[in-house]
C-alpha cells in the first residue's frame, strides 16, 4: 500500500482528490486519512473550470481604473461599501480584495463571477465529501454551515496580489484559516504548511488546487475519531523576479456567519453549540496580533 505524502528530504507532495458528477472521491483511503490529518489536500481542476479569468484579475484589480465602470481594474480604492471585507493592504507582502458571492456580480467582471461561481460549486461538493470522510451526519451539516447548501453561510473569494517588490515580510504570515474550507487557485510555488513541527514547502501539483481545512472543522471534530487539523499555513518572502509576474492567487472561502456560534461534538457524539464565531475571531486576531475586520 502507497501512501501519497511523500516527504522528498524539504518539500511535501499533498494527498490529492478529485470531483467527479458532484462526489468527492480522494486517489486513495490513504489520502483521505491523509488529507483529515495534514488539512491540505489537492483538488483537480475540473475541466469545465477555466482559472485563466481569475487569475488575469489577480494581476488587473489593484491598478488604477480607466472609468468608473471598469471593473477589472480600481479596487484599491473603490471602497466597495456594500462588503464587510473588502480591499487590505496588509502588514505582509499580500494586497487583497476579499468579496462575499452576493456581491461577485455586481463588483467583479462578468467572467471572474463565472468562474468564481463554478468554483464556488466545486468547493461545496469538495466540503461535502470531507463531511462524508469524517462521517458528520447528513441532518448536522446545514445547522453548523450556516445553509452552506442554500448559500446562506459566509462564502466569500480572496484575490492575493503578492507584492515581491516590498522585502523584508513574509509572503503571507504563518495563519489557519478560520471557516470550514478554502479552496486555492495559485500560479507559483510558494505555499509552506507546518507538518510535524517542521514548515516545509508544498510541491505544485499541475492541474490542481489546493485545499485547506480550518478552525471551524477543528472545533467541530476535535472529539471525534477521525478530527480534521486546521492547517497552519504561510507564504515565505518572496524577491522580484524579473521574469515573471508577482505571484497571484485567488481562492473560495467558506465558514459560518459571523452572528452564528461555531459547534463541537462531544465524547458521547452529541453537537453542542462551542463559541459564537465573530467572537472566536476577534479572539483569535487578537492572539495573532491583527486588527479584526472593522465593518464586522
Ligand atoms: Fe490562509
Amino acid at each position: 500500500m502507497t501512501t501519497h505524502v511523500v516527504e522528498e528530504e524539504t518539500h511535501l507532495t499533498l494527498p490529492a482528490a478529485a470531483v467527479e458528477a458532484g462526489r468527492l472521491r480522494f486517489a486513495s483511503a490513504g489520502d483521505a486519512d491523509q488529507a483529515l490529518r495534514l488539512g491540505a489536500f489537492n483538488l483537480a481542476v475540473p475541466e469545465d473550470l477555466d482559472v485563466t479569468a481569475g487569475l488575469a484579475f489577480c494581476r488587473s484589480f489593484y491598478k488604477p481604473a480607466t472609468d468608473d465602470h471598469d471593473r477589472h481594474h480600481g479596487h484599491r480604492e473603490h471602497g466597495h461599501p456594500d462588503s464587510k471585507l473588502g480591499y487590505e493592504d496588509r502588514p505582509d507582502q499580500v494586497e487583497q480584495l476579499q468579496l462575499e458571492s452576493f456581491l461577485w456580480q455586481r463588483y467583479l467582471p462578468g467572467e471572474v463571477t463565472a468562474t468564481l461561481r463554478r468554483m464556488r460549486e466545486l468547493t461545496l461538493d469538495t466540503l461535502y465529501g470531507v463531511f462524508d470522510a469524517i462521517g458528520i451526519p447528513e441532518e448536522d451539516r446545514e445547522l453548523v454551515t450556516g445553509g452552506a447548501r442554500e448559500d446562506k453561510g459566509l462564502c466569500y473569494t480572496t484575490v492575493n496580489h503578492y507584492r515581491a517588490g516590498l522585502s523584508d515580510r513574509a509572503g503571507i504570515v504563518e495563519h489557519s484559516d478560520s471557516g470550514f474550507i478554502t479552496t486555492i487557485c495559485t500560479d507559483q510555488p510558494g505555499y509552506e504548511i507546518l507538518h510535524e513541527g517542521r514548515w516545509l514547502p508544498v510541491r505544485e501539483r499541475a492541474g490542481h488546487f489546493t485545499v485547506n481545512l480550518g478552525d471551524a472543522f477543528r472545533v467541530l471534530t476535535r472529539k471525534l475519531p477521525r478530527p480534521a487539523t486546521a492547517v497552519y499555513h504561510r507564504v515565505p518572502e518572496l524577491r522580484p523576479d524579473a521574469g515573471a509576474p508577482d505571484r497571484s492567487s485567488f481562492t473560495i472561502y467558506m465558514g459560518p456567519r459571523y452572528d452564528m456560534s461555531l459547534y463541537q461534538y462531544d465524547t458521547e457524539g452529541e453537537l453542542r453549540e462551542f463559541q459564537g464565531f465573530r467572537e472566536f475571531s476577534v479572539e483569535k486576531a487578537g492572539k495573532l496580533g491583527y486588527e479584526f475586520h472593522s465593518r464586522i
